[in-house]
């Protein structure tokens, strides 16, 4: 996967994506990430990107000139644009997969107040939300983004660390985890982890899972059985 990024910030910003599994990926040629500053993209002396928003109010907005410059030399044909931004759809599993399987995205990073509006009526851009609050830079959004989709891909993620049974994956949240030693402070580990009995500790696991989002996410658990009793019906059908 091509992955570019236009933002206002040099690659050093973006250290998270140069780590861990991440940085495998790249190792291992399995994505490539490339960082284009917009203020490549201004023809004046001091590399001006933004401006005073009309009609007045706080803040400063992208100008659309270096950004509409930009995305013209960027984008290529089949890459799918995003910009993140409150006003888009919240990221959330189906998303992420959906993305994850595309050869090229392009990020499009706001900061202050925001881009042009006209932008996004120029270029058939989407917007993904990381959730209901405001931080401060779309390029702070695009490496959870990133993170988030490049997990997905087959082989980034190594063995024994399966993706399938991270949180969401199933539509359910994981179970809890424990790690040596077997008792602390006072607490156990569930007799069964030890147990060495696979089957029963698969079991126990996925119902651990059941239990925790039925009780601390009743909204996944409602949309897993629904999604269980569609399985059912199909296969029934058949
Ligand atoms: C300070 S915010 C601008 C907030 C904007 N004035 C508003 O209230 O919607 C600057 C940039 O951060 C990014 N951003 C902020 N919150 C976000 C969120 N929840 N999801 C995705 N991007 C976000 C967007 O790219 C946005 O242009």
């Amino acid at each position: 996967m091509r992955i570019d990024i236009l933002s206002i910030f040099t690659d050093s910003y973006f250290a998270p994506l140069q780590d861990s599994i991440l940085k495998r990926a790249q190792e291992q040629n399995l994505i490539s990430i490339l960082y284009h500053n917009l203020r490549d993209y201004t023809t004046d002396f001091h590399k001006t990107v933004d401006d005073r928003p009309y009609g007045g109010g706080p803040g400063m907005v992208f100008k659309p000139e270096p950004l509409y410059k930009a995305i013209r030399d960027i984008a290529k044909d089949g890459c799918t644009m995003i910009m993140p931004s409150p006003e888009g759809t919240v990221l959330g599993q189906d998303t992420v997969k959906k993305l994850a399987v595309q050869p090229h995205l392009f990020f499009i990073c706001g900061h202050y107040e925001g881009i042009d509006a006209r932008i996004s009526d120029l270029f058939p851009i989407e917007k993904i939300s990381i959730g209901d609050y405001v931080i401060t830079s779309g390029s702070l959004a695009t490496m959870i983004i990133i993170d988030a989709v490049v997990r997905q891909i087959p082989g980034v993620v190594g063995c024994g660390e399966s993706v399938e049974q991270d949180s969401f994956y199933s539509g359910l949240l994981d179970h809890p985890h424990y790690t040596r030693p077997a008792e602390f402070m006072g607490l156990k580990v569930p007799e069964v982890l030890l147990s060495g009995n696979h089957k029963e500790i698969e079991q126990w696991r996925f119902e651990q899972s059941q239990s925790l989002t039925k009780s601390k996410r009743p909204d996944l658990w409602l949309k897993y059985i629904r999604l269980q009793d569609d399985i059912q019906f199909k296969n029934k059908e058949k």
